[in-house]
């Protein structure tokens, strides 16, 4: 896995969205599987720009939702996809229709962990992949303990998720369960980008880098993705 570390949060978002750019001129209509969170906002809104200058046509782009939680429908604010649609879908002007998303309201977890599986399948598989990590080391909502070949499944948040999410739910209660992406589809995709941002993620990135992959350490299991870069700012990675 390479590591490219970068002065500051807006080097980090032009070096990544040059590199989502460069996958769409080569593939216009890429698969690109999107993570939420803070840590892509910059990249996202980097794209937007590019968009606007005339440099990134995202007219056949399309996106895969990373994770999502459990019961709630895309027209929920507090949703993920919600979360996403205002970063990344209006404004690269995405279209629904190219949006592979959970049915996280599906009664059967089961049934709508299958169907995202096989809608990814059916569109030739992930192209890119931009991720963060959590604090405990998750990936996606792949909290610790998670295999590489954990399927796309409904998993219960850790006390660490629940709490990191808090600020977003106020007033509200913050789900404890969520669907996400498997260890397995995450390892699948032809490219994988995890942004880390930030003295608080320097910790995590430490123990990821040094680590063999570790089902305790999910994010580890990168080592053994084909084509895996970090790239992190110098707060999260402030040793050489
Ligand atoms: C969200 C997701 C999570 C976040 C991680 C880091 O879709 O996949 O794994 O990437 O929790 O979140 P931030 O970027 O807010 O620190």
């Amino acid at each position: 896995m390479e590591l490219l570390v970068v002065d500051d949060p807006g080097a980090l978002a032009r070096e990544a969205a040059a590199r989502i750019a460069d996958m769409v001129a080569e593939r216009p209509d890429a698969l690109l599987l999107a993570a939420t969170g803070e840590t892509p906002m910059g990249s996202y809104a980097e794209l937007a720009r590019l968009r606007r200058a005339g440099t990134l046509d995202t007219s056949s782009l399309r996106v895969a939702q990373l994770d999502e939680y459990r019961d709630t429908d895309a027209s929920d604010p507090h949703s993920l996809y919600g979360w996403m649609d205002r970063a990344l879908l209006e404004p690269l002007a995405i279209d629904p229709a190219r949006v592979i998303r959970f049915a996280a309201d599906e009664p059967d977890a089961e049934l709508a962990c299958r169907s995202y599986d096989a809608e990814i399948v059916a569109a030739g598989g992930i192209d890119i992949a931009i991720l963060g990590v959590g604090l405990n080391g998750h990936l996606g909502f792949n909290e610790p303990p998670s295999s590489a070949d954990a399927p796309t499944r409904e998993v219960a948040l850790t006390p660490e998720s629940v709490e990191s999410n808090r600020a977003y739910w106020a007033g509200s209660t913050i789900p404890d369960r969520a669907l996400t992406a498997g260890m397995k589809t995450i390892l699948a995709t032809r490219r994988a980008i995890l942004l880390v941002s930030g003295p608080r993620k320097a910790g995590i990135l430490d123990r990821v880098l040094r680590s063999a992959p570790d089902p305790w350490l999910p994010a580890s299991h990168l080592h053994r993705h084909p084509d895996a870069i970090v790239i992190a700012d110098r707060a999260a990675r402030p040793v050489a």
